[in-house]
């Protein structure tokens, strides 16, 4: 039997750096779903495709070839681990994102790249969608102010120029699109176990999540 453990939550709450951590630790496979859905609205931008032509963006989802390697993110083929963080991305991926048909296309590929691995999965809809059967939920929160503090330095970190009240607003923008969506939209999943990271560290927030787990498969984890 393969172990899944599902994370979830709104922009910037902690999920990929604590997911990252915790596949380490555990010694499982990393998926970062938002890397995918990054990478099908940089194709997108690239080749100039309008963010209303949906069927020519289901296009683009259904023929790309989207792969993970570790923390690497490739289109195509080519690396594009950084590119995908950009601002630019930031800012329209939840536009393709809403597009069911999208969802369906990256949905399938994820549940493929799940199969018969031990994985951790972070995401928007990995507990209630991708992976319903994850022995573990997991639903990471954080302030909303704190949350775009943390993106804030880890742009400015990059050496990108970006005001803190921008970010703020791009997050507030994303957090009301990922929520109010139709399909998969970001909710907390049944069972999930929540974890206000707001006045938490990095370490605090790893040492829960692993605890949740030790203490639920009494230590055989
Ligand atoms: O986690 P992230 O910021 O890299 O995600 C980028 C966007 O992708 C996010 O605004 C919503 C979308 N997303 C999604 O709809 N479903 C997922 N499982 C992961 C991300």
């Amino acid at each position: 039997m393969t172990v899944k453990i599902a994370i979830d939550g709104p922009a910037g709450a902690g999920k990929s750096t604590v997911a990252k951590k915790l596949a380490k630790l555990l010694g499982f496979t990393y998926i970062d779903t938002g890397a995918m859905y990054r990478a099908i609205t940089l194709k997108v931008l690239r080749e100039n495709i309008s963010l209303e032509d949906e069927e020519r963006i289901v296009e683009v989802a259904r023929k790309s070839d989207i792969s993970l390697d570790g923390e690497r993110v490739f289109l195509d083929g080519e690396d594009v681990s950084e590119e995908i963080r950009k601002p630019i991305i930031s800012q329209k991926v939840s536009v393709v994102s809403q597009i069911p048909e999208v969802r369906e296309i990256l949905v399938k590929k994820q549940r493929k790249i799940a199969e018969g691995k031990n994985v951790v999965m972070d995401g928007r809809d990995i507990g209630t969608v991708v992976l319903p059967d994850a022995q573990f939920k997991f639903f990471l929160t954080a302030s909303l102010e704190e949350r775009a503090r943390r993106r804030y330095e880890e742009l400015k970190n990059k050496g990108t120029e970006v005001k803190y009240e921008e970010v703020l607003e791009e997050i507030k923008k994303r957090d009301s699109l990922d929520s109010g969506r139709k399909t998969s939209p970001l909710t907390i999943p049944e069972g999930a176990i929540l974890i206000d990271t707001t006045d938490l560290t990095e370490e605090e927030v790893v040492e829960r999540v692993y605890e949740a787990i030790r203490k639920n498969t009494k230590g055989e984890i």
